[in-house]
């Protein structure tokens, strides 16, 4: 008899063959018959049955000493079974022992949140770990796909700077040889503008580090972020097409891993409301809305959890509010023609009180105006020399934003917390695992 290594999900192609498989042991449990052994290999999951007397004694001896998790080898005949998730089962012949494991750390029972992430390298092997990651590799996949479908180069760009990409209060600083302080990349953003006046449409898709003191559910201190940038895209077509891009996002999600959502209990009808168009409410709009809905807001005041709360309450699908004031706002947005006080930018809601997914603007291309914010701003001047060159050399209208991917997965996933939704959080109080 000769078994084929398969993998679990090519289960239900081979019913009728004996076959050999590779994994680790969900579940375990035997009466002193029959086992039941729920067996997961990455693709998959598929319980095993083993019947005592139907297996050398040797392997029936073993079963019993398998613990969760541990790394099995199992070999047996692929049946059809209508209750099973995938319609089969595996009616075991033979076990083997790989990687053994004793009293695994995490039980199939509540265990409190800082001890799975202490935990965090074996809590991912849990089936909503799982389903998270599943769902995040989607909405990756689906950027990639729908920024190459339009036209958009990815560029690469660094994660050591010189100068400073989003505000001054959040860098996290690092000496760098001789040339004094380098800092994280807070954005790849200022990057891919050069990169714009080269090949039009591009983007970066890569880690950002914030150093927020912020302990809030939405904030990490490392995250990923893609930034689209695309020269002749003011800021209305700069929405129009955040718009078209979540749209595929979660069209993309619903339609490959519809399992997953369902493994994790959300309710698919929100996501299915995700259809253009989103509305738009300009930020001055947006705080004569929330007084009258009776919060203590100011016009010139940044909006927080709160009040984005407020806003998309009794809503179904994201929206934007655009042209904020200045004083909110990073330096390099382009200054609002119609009203100075403000800059043509936008910020994404996500329904459901989820908040903030995107950020993005027009940026400033006159040369004059962009020294003259990076001077108000106390910004080293000489860091930027090459930005403010951009504005020197062919200046061009151009637009462009960045989407938190752990923020998106959130949505995505329906779960309360960023921290689940990349596979080793960084945040304020946790640097391990
Ligand atoms: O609004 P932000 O700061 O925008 C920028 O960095 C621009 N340079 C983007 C651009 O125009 N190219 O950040 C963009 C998005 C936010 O909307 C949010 O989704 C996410 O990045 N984000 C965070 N996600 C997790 N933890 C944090 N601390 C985050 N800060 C921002
Ligand atoms: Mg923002």
């Amino acid at each position: 008899m000769s078994e084929h290594t398969v993998t679990i999900r090519e289960l239900p192609a081979r019913i009728g063959d004996e076959v050999r498989l590779r994994g680790w042991v969900r579940r375990l449990r035997s009466s002193g018959k029959i086992s039941f052994l729920v067996l997961r290999d990455g693709t998959d999951e598929v319980q095993c049955v083993f019947v005592r007397g139907e297996l050398p004694p040797e392997a029936w001896e073993r079963l019993a000493t398998v613990g969760h998790e541990a790394c099995v080898s199992v070999t047996g005949l692929v049946r059809a079974d209508a209750r099973a998730p995938s319609g089969v089962e595996l009616t075991g012949s033979g076990l083997e022992v790989l990687g053994p494991s004793t009293d695994f750390p995490i039980q199939p029972k509540e265990h409190g949140v800082d001890f799975l992430l202490e935990n965090r390298h074996l809590w991912l092997r849990s089936p909503r770990q799982i389903a998270i990651m599943r769902i995040r590799d989607e909405v990756i996949r689906a950027i990639h796909d729908y920024l190459h479908h339009e036209g958009f180069i990815h560029v690469d760009t660094p994660i050591l700077t010189g100068a400073i990409g989003e505000s001054a209060g959040t860098l996290f600083e690092t000496e760098y040889f001789d040339l004094g302080t380098a800092y994280l990349a807070q954005t790849g953003q200022l990057y891919v503008e050069a990169a714009a006046a080269a090949l039009g449409k591009v983007y970066c898709f890569g880690p950002t580090f914030r150093a927020e003191k912020s302990k809030t559910r939405r904030h990490l201190t490392e995250f990923w972020m893609v930034e689209p940038e695309a020269a002749w895209i003011d800021s209305e077509g700069n929405m129009a097409l955040q718009e078209s891009f979540i749209c595929w996002i979660v069209k993309r999600v619903l339609y490959n891993q519809r399992d997953q959502l369902e493994a994790l209990g959300r309710d698919i009808s929100k996501l299915e409301a995700i259809q253009p168009p989103f509305d738009r409410i300009s930020y001055t709009d947006a705080v004569a809305l929330l007084q009258s809905k009776g919060s203590d807001i100011e016009w010139g005041a940044d909006l927080g959890a709160t009040a984005e709360t407020l806003l998309v309450e009794g809503r179904d699908k994201p929206l934007f509010v655009f042209d904020y004031p200045k004083g909110v706002k990073a330096f390099y947005m382009k200054e609002n023609p119609e009203d100075p006080r403000t800059v043509k930018c936008n910020d994404l809601l996500a329904p459901e009180g989820y908040g903030e997914i995107i950020g993005g603007s027009q940026r400033e291309d006159d040369h004059d105006k962009l020294l003259a914010r990076i001077r108000e701003e106390g910004l080293p001047e000489a860091s930027y020399d090459w930005y403010l060159d951009l504005r020197k050399y062919g200046t061009f209208t151009h637009s462009g934003f960045g989407l938190g991917i752990e923020r998106t997965v959130t949505w995505m996933c329906g779960i309360d917390h960023l921290r689940e939704t990349i596979a080793f959080p960084r945040m304020m109080t946790r640097i391990t695992p």
